[in-house]
């Protein structure tokens, strides 16, 4: 534990001086307030910042120790190795004191934004509302309690499943404050949002990962070889995502490139573009000298000096990006709430104009900065792989990668296009993008068969323990057998409609970016395992049988034209207080916009379910003549002496003898 607390004491060192520069540079540093103005006082004034710096450090460190258990170091059979244990069991503590660090980030804020001193605001009524109703004290006490299941839990972990789970679990938490500060205040959130999420959980992941090498190396040298390459894959696409991500963010910030000199803000940019420059050319070295240099020489001294002068970088950099989230950005889109218009303070931007035809296909676009990264991602995986098979001298059918592609534009569409910017305001557009990103994109990405791609593909891990194996190992889960039974997957389809609609859940999560983001990735996942067990070309545990499936489709269909039916035939107005305080200026009566809305939901939901229904039929046709081809090649086979099993042989015979039988008897 002695390595842990130098280490943590050092990176603490680091990051409380980077912060300190940053408000300096940056032109923030806190100063005392002319009497009579609100003044939290010079102490909360350094301190809220170092301690928001410990909080990201903390939470960056915690990931990393889990994605080390999980995926970096070799496990047995899906037991974790003894430094393995180590690194879940240090991620107990740090998670331990993330907790207490994002509950003390809370009272300083408190503090800050009350503009008095920590006493002062030391008041349990006080503290409990700016907890329970101010986005940054929900964020951070979402942090608190999360980081402190983590505490209970981790320490307890022994399989690399739990590990993995602790990591999403961990993942997800680091999250949270990304929905505050600039970024939530902003008039572009689709693109500030998305960005800083991405930005912050790669950085999590990259600076995270590299800081448990440095500690594994700490511990025990040997076990950095297999961890070392498996970083170095993730490495690279982590530095693509926060680089892409940063600069993203940037770009709604400044409206000037002389911004980049001219203000405190765009001088903290430069810094972290160059510390993030000098990071890819860290990363750089490492493949072309450290890690050959551990093959060859089977030293890891070269890698360990690099990686900890980059570590040093790294979180120096987190410094300086929590001094930039505290400084003011040139361009303030933070929306200003005496002057704003009602469809202003409830969507984060102006009511658009009555949808047309051309507003809705091409014009009203508002890019999503997460979707448009996970497509392209995604996308490019898919194409590396197809490239991957080619260079094997195999081919991948084209029309499956159309299939993935198509399925990818229709998200990209339905997520940024003016349907997206629509869905926001009108019931019916929502109801349109509902349907096309749980029945429509998912049977195309389905027919994409990614999984058995990345299968053909992905080269068999050193040690059984690579990203292939993972895959399997993921494939074969329990939790993938359960919920790909073909009537849970049809469970979890349809109760989105009533689970969402018919709760109080639809007008919450209507009122926030993250909410319309979380209500996506559920249609678009349920979509996909739906679809998946019925027409899913990709392996996966037994299918059910034709009819079984066929059956299993019959089901949503006739429940998704029910529900339809239920909401044409209600006069109850579903988020209607959401809808209403938007005051939007066209289609004014909510409740004919609902029941187009409901219409154009059940006509765009059953065709696609119709579509499955005859493709899932025309396979089954085929797979009958498939099985009759094959127990005729059989019977030729064993009628010709070439050995190998004959079917229609062994049952002529099985029926013989129960024809002998029944004569006996
Ligand atoms: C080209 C490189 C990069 C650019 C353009 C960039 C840009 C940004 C921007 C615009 C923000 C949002 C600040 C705000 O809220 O106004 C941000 C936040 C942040 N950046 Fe970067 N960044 C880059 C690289 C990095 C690197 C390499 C690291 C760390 C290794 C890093 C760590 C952070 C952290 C920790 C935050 C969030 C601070 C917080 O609110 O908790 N960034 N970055």
């Amino acid at each position: 534990m002695k390595s842990v607390a130098r280490l943590g004491a050092t990176a603490t060192a680091i990051v409380a001086v980077a912060v300190a520069l940053a408000l300096l540079i940056g032109g923030n540093a806190p100063e005392r307030a002319y009497p009579g103005l609100p003044d939290p006082g010079l102490g909360t004034g350094w301190a809220y910042p170092v301690v928001h710096g410990l909080n990201d450090l903390l939470a960056v460190l915690t990931v990393g120790l889990l994605l080390a258990a999980a995926f970096l170091l070799p496990h047995t059979k899906g037991s974790l190795g003894v430094v393995a244990i180590k690194c879940v069991v240090t991620a107990s503590v740090t998670a331990g004191l993330w907790a207490v660090v994002a509950l003390t980030q809370g009272i300083l804020a408190l503090s800050y934004s009350f503009g008095a001193p920590i006493a002062r605001v030391l008041d349990p009524t006080v503290v409990s509302s700016f907890f329970s109703q101010t986005n940054e004290g929900k964020a951070l006490l979402i942090q608190f309690f999360g980081a402190l299941i983590l505490a209970l839990s981790c320490w307890t972990i022994t399989r690399a499943q739990a590990a993995t789970t602790a990591l999403i679990g961990a993942l997800l938490v680091v999250i949270p404050p990304a929905l505050t500060g600039h970024s939530g205040a902003s008039d572009r959130h689709e693109v500030a949002i998305s960005s800083l999420m991405l930005h912050i959980a790669g950085i999590s992941l990259w600076v995270g990962g590299l800081c448990a090498l440095v500690l594994i190396a700490a511990w025990d040298k040997s076990a950095l070889r297999p961890a070392i390459s498996r970083y170095s894959t993730l490495a690279l696409w982590t530095y693509v995502v926060v680089v892409g991500s940063g600069l993203a963010n940037a770009w709604i910030r400044i409206s000037a490139v002389s911004d980049l000199w001219t203000t405190g803000y765009g001088r903290l940019l430069l810094i972290k573009t160059g510390c993030a420059i000098a990071l890819g050319w860290l990363g750089w070295y490492h493949r072309k000298r450290t890690i050959p240099a551990l093959d060859q020489q089977g030293t890891p001294t070269a890698f360990i000096r690099f990686a900890t002068i980059e570590a040093v970088i790294m979180v120096a950099t987190i410094g300086v990006g929590v001094g930039l989230s505290q400084t003011a950005p040139p361009v303030n889109d933070a929306i200003d709430l005496t002057k704003a218009s009602a469809a202003r303070l409830v969507l984060g931007f102006e009511l658009p104009p009555p949808p047309t035809a051309l507003s809705v296909l091409v014009q009203q676009v508002r890019p999503d900065a997460l979707w448009i990264f996970v497509a392209l991602l995604l996308g490019a995986l898919y194409l590396l792989g197809i490239r991957t098979l080619a260079a094997q001298g195999d081919t991948w059918p084209i029309g499956r990668t159309i299939s993935w592609v198509a399925g990818w534009l229709i998200i990209l569409w339905s997520t940024s296009g003016g349907i997206a910017t629509y869905s926001h305001v009108l019931f019916s557009a929502h109801m349109v993008q509902h349907m096309l990103l749980s029945t429509v994109a998912p049977i195309f990405l389905v027919l994409g068969a990614p999984a058995s791609l990345a299968l053909r593909a992905l080269p068999t891990g050193s040690n059984g323990a690579g990203v292939r194996e993972l895959l399997v190992s993921v494939l074969n889960s329990r939790f993938i057998h359960f919920v790909s039974n073909p009537i849970v997957a049809a469970i979890i389809f349809v109760s989105s409609f009533f689970g969402l609609y018919f709760t109080p859940l639809f007008p919450a999560l209507m009122a926030s970016h993250l909410g319309h983001t979380i209500m996506q990735v559920h249609f678009v996942l349920a979509g996909y395992l739906f679809f998946w067990t019925l027409i899913g070309i990709d392996p996966g545990p037994k299918r059910a049988p034709y009819p079984i499936r066929i059956l299993v489709l019959l089901v949503p269909m006739s429940i998704h034209a029910f529900f339809n039916i239920a909401i044409l035939q209600s006069n109850e107005i579903l988020a209607q207080g959401y809808f209403a305080s938007i005051q939007r200026t066209y289609l004014t009566d909510l409740l004919a916009d609902q029941r187009v809305g409901a219409g154009i939901g059940w006509a765009l939901g059953e065709l696609p379910l119709l579509m499955v229904m005859i493709t899932l039929t025309l396979q089954w046709s085929r797979s009958d003549d498939r099985d009759a081809k094959r127990s005729d090649r059989q019977a030729d086979r064993a009628e010709r002496g070439d050995g190998g099993p004959d079917e229609l042989g062994d049952y002529n015979a099985y029926l013989a003898k129960l024809a002998d039988r029944d004569a006996k008897n």
